[in-house]
């Protein structure tokens, strides 16, 4: 039985997350997506928002579960008895960063290894920021992210103005 974490911010959760925890759910028997705080990013959604986005997209996904986490990545990961973290890469922006936290999480933990996932082709462009960026000046994100997302984006943004 192979348990694995998918970790990210999520904020939002976009199409390209979704292949990738898709994905992963395919190759692994569970799937823990974890939704931790990234210290070098300022959160537009709550934990709470994000908790209900991630779970309300994933509900048809089997093997999946999701959970807040806060902590390091690893400690959280041996709490739940997963030896494998998910990562989606995406072509060149991730690669730098995604190599740094793989060899940082390796030296914390020798026996959790990292697997990467190439992004799709269609999603290689996406990423919360973008999807953000785009619902900021008020246009709709509905082919980037599950309509549900979408509607909390368009809320968040009219609360905003
Ligand atoms: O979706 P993101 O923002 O790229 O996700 C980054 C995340 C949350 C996975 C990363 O910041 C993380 O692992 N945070 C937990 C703290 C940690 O373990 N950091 C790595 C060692 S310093």
């Amino acid at each position: 039985m192979t348990k694995a974490i998918c970790p990210g911010s999520f904020d939002p959760v976009t199409f390209g997350h979704l292949d990738i925890i898709q994905r992963a759910a395919t190759t692994f028997d569970e799937v823990i997506v974890a939704i931790m705080p990234n210290p070098r990013k300022q959160a537009l959604f709550t934990v709470e928002e994000r908790l209900a986005m991630l779970r309300e997209s994933t509900r048809d996904i089997r093997g999946v579960t999701v959970a807040t986490a806060d902590g390091l990545l690893v400690d959280f990961a041996r709490a739940r008895g997963a030896l494998v973290i998910v990562k989606g890469l995406r072509p060149i922006q991730d690669f730098e960063y995604e190599w740094q936290m793989g060899m940082v999480n390796k030296e914390l933990a020798d026996d959790i290894e990292t697997f990467f996932l190439m992004s799709r082709k269609e999603y290689s462009y996406l990423s919360s920021s973008i999807v953000r960026e785009i619902a900021a000046f008020g246009r709709d994100v509905e082919s980037l992210v599950p309509a549900g997302v979408a509607a909390r984006m368009r809320e968040k943004y009219s609360q905003r103005s």
